[in-house]
């Protein structure tokens, strides 16, 4: 899941700046080494280096690079470790072609062994290498740049998005797509490449998403596209993106992360907001079905166990939230004509997710996508989707996009419940306090961060917490405990209230913080005895309560209040902010950057 940007200018030749500039709006892609290659006065230059963008540009004046055309890449290490031979871009052995590259190349070894008995050397370890090798082969052979490129692709197996520049055509990109993502941008200094369109926004609103099987010829006059398989010219639909730069930028917070977390009430706005027609063209088909899935990873997969509580309480469904990467394994068998998937992934490219869907679609299961990136794989793949209109989200940890995957799927099951005829008027009441969701959440934070700040610092250094939580709100505490793991490397546990007995409460001692989830629901006097059996253990107890509950503060050491909810499908969208924030507040005060966690990335596009 690296990052790829390319850019053909008309008149400066910046590239290496304008290059810079946008693989810093990539690095939550990937960032343990990056590089750029352009072509100045007729050589190609490259320089490239280990360490985040800016670190690379410090030794190595990325953004001094001058030439009119140019490509730059940064890297999340799947083949070969992070180090500069392996850092992108990579070139043939002539040095006229440069390569940076998205993906895995499944093929590489085969492809390695038979360029090196044909005396090519390689200089690297990765699977990319070969690219710009193909490419040399195939021109060797007398064919041009262009034809090339397009030979080369024909070759790999497995996933990518690549671009490529050469000093025999040093006015053109040439771009191929399978499985990664790739969007070109059309703008007015010229024509761009990347692998995401936050990066090409400072530049252009007017975007082509690539499909798989597409070879884009990008100059600074236009763009061409042609499908690689066949040689023939295609035509693509230019889409206006709405977003503006000042959307993906920091807004006066300290991190991305905290900008997001408190940009939820606008995102569950932009979600209340959400064309009802997507939802009843989703609704339809999950009712036609007898089976239904919920697949996806990380936060997208908590927003499926919330997905599944709201569907059977509210329509009576029973939905099977599945881990995308599990899928496969666990429920081929099960797939049939009659069978709905509903995929969720915030970026529409997480490789397990979309494996899950292929398996799934090939079976003939219809699927509904639900994504924040509109012309992603997974809107592409899906026979329905919903946007869930968050913004761009730069934090890699999910904040403002869980929350609208969770209000998504509430508005889903209560389409659901209404299409069915059931609970008219339970139906119609939520749907009340729903609209007033987004105040909520604004007084949530309003009200509990600093709290939340203080509570961070007195048990920043405990080793480890446990999440505890019943019902709906289970989903919340695996999201807590998410968040504070991901942002804090701390071994951080979840359970069901109800099932710590069997087994986490081995684990408790004296001063070990356990962290309850405590609304006044069906729940609370559940939640109240666990609370008893943790705090007879020696247990530390954090609770978020509602507001006014004088028994929970006097058996918790800290709380948080909470305003109540009518319809307690509603207490994740608030319950989570605290946890949010506590996760965000113990990552800071350990010095560690939450917006970019160590080994983590945004946009998981590897199995
Ligand atoms: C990565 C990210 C997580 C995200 C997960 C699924 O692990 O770091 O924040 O929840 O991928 O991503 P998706 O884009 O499919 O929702």
């Amino acid at each position: 899941m690296c990052g790829i940007f390319g850019c053909a200018l008309l008149n400066g030749d910046n590239s290496g700046e304008v290059l810079y500039n946008s693989l810093k709006r990539l690095e939550y892609r990937g960032y343990d080494s990056a590089g750029q290659a352009t072509i100045d006065a007729g050589k190609m230059i490259v320089a490239k280096g280990v360490g985040k963008i800016d670190e690379v540009n410090s030794s190595q004046g990325l953004s001094r690079m001058r030439g009119k055309i140019g490509i730059g890449h940064t890297r999340w290490a799947t083949h070969g470790a992070p180090s500069k031979e392996n850092a992108h871009p990579h070139l043939d052995c002539s040095g006229r072609i440069a390569v940076v590259h998205n993906g895995i190349i499944e093929n590489f070894m085969e492809l390695r062994n038979a360029l090196q008995e044909r005396g090519h050397v390689f200089r690297s370890r990765t699977d990319s290498e070969v690219i710009p090798h193909l490419i040399e082969d195939f021109m060797r052979r007398g064919k041009g740049f262009v034809e090339a490129v397009r030979l080369a692709a024909e070759n790999l197996r497995g996933s990518f998005a690549s671009a490529a520049i050469c000093l025999d055509e040093p006015d053109k990109i040439v771009c191929i797509r399978m499985e990664s993502p790739l969007i070109l941008g059309i703008g007015t200094i010229g024509n761009f490449c990347s692998s995401d369109i936050p990066a090409l926004l400072p530049y252009t609103n007017k975007v082509i998403p690539l499909e798989d099987g597409d070879l884009a010829i990008v100059d600074a006059r236009g763009i061409k596209i042609l499908d690689w398989r066949t040689g023939s010219a295609l035509e693509r639909e230019v889409l206006e993106v709405s977003w503006s730069p000042e959307v993906a930028m920091k807004s006066g917070f300290a991190h991305f992360m905290l900008k997001e977390i408190h940009e939820q009430p606008m995102a569950i706005r932009n979600v209340l907001r959400g064309q009802r027609i997507y939802y009843e063209l989703a609704a339809s088909m999950l009712k036609r079905a007898s089976k239904i899935f919920l697949v996806a990873c990380g936060t997208s997969y908590h927003a499926c166990l919330f997905g599944s509580y709201a569907m059977a309480n509210l329509a009576g469904l029973t939905a099977h939230p599945v881990i995308a990467s599990e899928f496969e394994a666990q429920c081929k068998n099960l797939i049939d004509g009659k069978t709905s998937v509903l995929a969720i992934s915030q970026s529409g490219e997480t490789a397990d997710t979309l494996n899950a869907v292929r398996a799934a679609k090939a079976r003939g299961a219809s699927i509904i996508g639900i994504t924040n990136t509109m012309g992603s794989s997974l809107t592409r793949l899906s026979d329905v989707y919903i946007g869930q209109n968050s913004g761009p989200e730069v934090g890699v940890a999910a904040t403002k996009t869980f929350t609208a995957q969770v209000v998504v799927l509430l508005k889903l099951a209560m389409e659901l419940a209404r299409s069915e005829g059931r609970r008219n008027g339970a139906v119609d009441s939520l749907a009340e306090e729903l609209s007033g969701l987004p105040s909520k959440m604004e007084a949530v934070i309003r009200a509990s961060e600093e709290r939340v700040k203080g509570i961070a610092l007195k048990y920043s250094a405990k080793g480890s917490f446990c999440f505890l939580a019943r019902g709906v709100n289970v989903p919340t505490a695996l999201e807590g405990r998410l968040k504070l793991l991901e942002l804090s490397y701390l071994p951080a546990l979840a359970y069901p209230a109800g099932e710590s007995k069997h087994g986490f409460i081995a684990v408790v001692e004296e001063g070990y913080p356990v962290i309850f989830l405590a609304p006044r629901d069906s729940t609370r006097d559940r939640i109240l005895g666990n609370m008893m059996e943790m705090k007879a253990r020696g247990a530390s107890i954090i609770a978020l309560i509602e507001e006014g509950d004088e028994e929970l503060k006097q058996l918790a050491d800290d709380f948080v209040e909470m305003p109540p909810c009518a319809n307690e499908l509603l207490y994740p969208a608030i319950y989570v902010i605290p946890l949010q924030l506590f996760a965000y507040y113990v990552s800071t005060l350990k010095g560690y950057d939450p917006d970019m966690p160590r080994n983590l990335a945004k946009s998981v596009t590897v199995v």
